[in-house]
């Protein structure tokens, strides 16, 4: 083709060099529907007002049907020459019906109309990613439902801390990820705003109707200010930003199925559905599913910081590095449902190890605080309970043994408040204690759980 017949054509008298033509291609072919879709609503409004032919517009209309169906089919052959996706549309368009499709972008730029396509894909991406938490939500509340009672050890420092119950333990993530659900939710509110009728960037001579476009196109309302709604890309980041915090928890949770699955550990073991093997020692059993949702998080938090340095220092309105957030959309987007969901359906098939895990939970001195707010119960400052404790620690150590393990003689020399009792404070007991809301005890993990499905 040549420059006089590309859509801008008519101001240029040299040709594109063909590196600059791939230079600046945009990767936007898989969004011909919502190109469509936005064509469609435009033209028919357009009719309706008034502003072109209605016969032109019902042209324009049934022949945006027609290359639908091409794309669908397969049929239609990319010409870099064409750019994006915008310039292919109507393109093929004319294919169709002829002139009249040089009619559908009046009163439309592709500023407004790459704005249009974006926060339609985000909004979907939204849809999908809170779709796909919502499922591992539900898988992790049935889980802590069935171990609400279940101990195993509790972790700071990576060091046994004090005994929680499994069933508290994911619904942590549980709680996170109705966050990460929320934040989606959000996201989709703030992008659901039409920018049609921005032109290129100050707004349309014609009399549009803004919003009955924003309506058939499922929008809550229109953006108020053309250059905003051509320049911005908020809502991508924002979006970028739901993709990373949930990729964060999920990185986390894929963490700790990673050690839970190893020999150290040994609190879990990885269903075949989803382990691999090693092609050299036949031992293996990997957990690549969670240590690529691990690896994973480095694309989604890149693509993060890709769109905020790309926006950093942009002029308004549209400049072409917008160009680039549609593949940053689309890299976050890729990782992070997918990531939910392969999660929904890993967690159930995990096998865990009970008796060790609750075997683990009584041991490496997890009961210390609890003998410590046995001796305050009796009336001891805290602090000196603590030191306390500490010796008896320090004594076992020494011994090789567990607290429970030392005799009682021991606990009597290093405190008169206590009682043979001390020595029957167990895991049970310990997980019972924490009775509060937001507690470990097992009643109050079920009352979250079902409190945590209440809210999907
Ligand atoms: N392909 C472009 C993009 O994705 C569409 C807008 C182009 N506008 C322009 N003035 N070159 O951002």
């Amino acid at each position: 083709m040549s420059d006089g017949e590309r859509t801008w054509g008519g101001r240029f008298e040299a040709s594109m060099s063909d590196l600059t033509r791939d230079y600046t291609a945009g990767a936007d072919r898989d969004l011909y529907e919502h190109d469509i879709a936005g064509s469609v609503a435009h033209a028919r409004m357009l009719g309706e007002q008034g502003i072109i032919p209605a016969a032109d517009a019902d042209a324009i209309v049934a022949g945006l049907a027609r290359v639908r169906e091409r794309f669908r089919a397969g049929e239609v052959v990319w010409r870099p020459e064409l750019e994006d996706i915008h310039t292919h549309v109507e393109a093929l368009l004319r294919e169709e019906i002829g002139e009249a499709a040089g009619r559908l972008h009046t009163a439309r730029s592709r500023n407004d109309q790459v704005a249009l396509l974006n926060r339609m894909v985000v909004r979907e991406q939204c849809d999908r990613a809170a779709e796909a938490a919502e499922a591992l939500i539900a898988a992790l509340c049935d889980l802590a439902l069935a171990h609400a009672a279940d101990p195993m050890p509790g972790y700071t420092h990576l060091q046994r801390a004090q005994p929680v119950t499994l069933g508290h333990h994911l619904l942590a993530y549980g709680e996170m990820l109705l966050r990460d659900r929320d934040r989606f939710r959000q996201c989709r509110a703030r992008a659901n705003a039409a920018p049609l009728g921005s032109g290129a960037l100050a707004g349309s001579p014609y009399p549009l109707d803004r919003e009955a476009v924003a309506r058939e196109l499922g929008f809550a309302g229109i953006t108020r200010n053309s250059l905003d709604a051509v320049a911005d890309r908020d809502f991508a980041v924002e979006f970028l930003a739901c993709c990373a915090i949930a990729q964060a928890h999920l990185s986390r949770l894929a963490e700790e199925i990673v050690l839970w699955a190893s020999a150290e550990f040994a609190f879990a073991r990885l269903p075949d559905a989803f382990a691999t093997g090693s092609s050299m020692m036949p031992q293996k059993k990997n957990a690549d599913v969670a240590e690529l949702a691990r690896g994973r998080a480095g694309r989604v938090y890149g693509e993060l910081l890709n769109l905020l340095v790309n926006l950093k220092g942009q002029p308004l309105a549209y400049n072409r590095d917008l160009q680039e957030d549609k593949a940053a959309i689309r890299n976050a987007a890729a990782v992070t449902a997918p990531t939910l969901r392969i999660f929904a359906a890993m967690l159930p098939a995990l096998e865990f190890d009970l008796p060790r895990m609750r075997e683990a939970a009584a041991g490496g001195f997890a009961l210390a605080t609890d003998v410590a707010d046995y001796l305050v119960r009796a009336g001891m400052p805290f602090r000196e309970a603590h030191a306390v404790v500490g010796g008896l620690v320090r004594e076992a150590e020494a011994r090789g043994r567990e607290l429970h393990e030392l005799p009682f003689a021991v606990y009597e020399a290093a405190s008169a408040l206590f009682r043979p009792d001390v020595l029957e404070l167990d895991v049970d007991a310990a997980l019972a204690a924490r009775d509060i809301p937001g507690g470990t005890a097992p009643a109050r993990v079920r009352e979250a759980a079902l409190a945590l499905r209440r809210d999907l």
